[in-house]
């Protein structure tokens, strides 16, 4: 799919009322810091449509960026974040889990996770959750950039073995840095909107 318009048209504080959309959407969930913010704006090829920060904790809003009139991307505030109250954490917590539990037109999760690293425990609750509740989900290893051309291959199957992730989930590689990856998520857009 190509990317022709995108446009912020809902932005959901921790009180406000989920929006009822038409068209489907794909979630962006993931660690504070991850580059899910950095992921929509390399998709739309905007420098910094969405706020993206090297202090995590900058998305604290649920937004729905609308594409091409066709989709949304949902970009929520990432988890797992210190600085944040546990009040706060919690509340945005409990609203993140309405979301993904509620949305009729939730199409796909994307769970991003940093293909540097292990993943953290919040990334494992997260990902044995969705697959609890049978949630569509595909994971995007971010920052693929930062991998060394010979640790990557291990690196990419050690974090599949670790989220124990079942074979039917894809796993996707990708840099908004180098654009990895972003033909096979714009690939996926356009067989779920066709
Ligand atoms: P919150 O809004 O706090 O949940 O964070 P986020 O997941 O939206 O992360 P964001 O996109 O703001 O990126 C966090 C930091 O990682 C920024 O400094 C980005 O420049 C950097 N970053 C994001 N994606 C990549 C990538 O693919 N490669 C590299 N090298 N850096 C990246
Ligand atoms: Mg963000």
């Amino acid at each position: 799919m190509k990317i022709k318009s995108v446009n912020l048209e809902t932005v959901c504080g921790i009180t406000s009322t989920l929006p009822t959309t038409r068209l489907p959407e794909f979630a962006l969930l993931g660690r504070s810091n991850v580059g899910k913010s950095s992921l929509i704006n390399c998709l739309c090829e905007r420098r910094n449509y969405a706020r993206t920060s090297s202090d995590p904790g900058k998305t604290q809003t649920i937004n729905f960026y609308n594409v091409n009139d066709s989709l949304y991307l949902v970009d929520l505030p990432g988890y797992g974040y210190a600085k944040v109250s546990r009040t706060t954490r919690e509340k945005w917590g409990r609203m993140i889990e309405r979301y993904l539990t509620t949305s009729p037109n939730l199409s796909l999760i994307f769970l991003l996770v940093d293909s540097r690293h292990a993943p953290t425990e919040d990334d494992l609750l997260m990902i044995r959750w969705l697959l609890y509740y049978h949630l569509p989900v595909t994971v995007i290893a971010t920052k693929a950039d930062k991998l060394k051309k010979s640790v990557r291959d291990g690196q990419l199957a050690a974090l599949r073995s670790d989220l124990e992730l079942p074979d039917d989930v894809p796993m996707i590689a990708f840099s908004s840095v180098t654009k990895e990856g972003r033909e096979e998520v714009l690939d996926i857009f356009g067989e779920a909107t066709a």
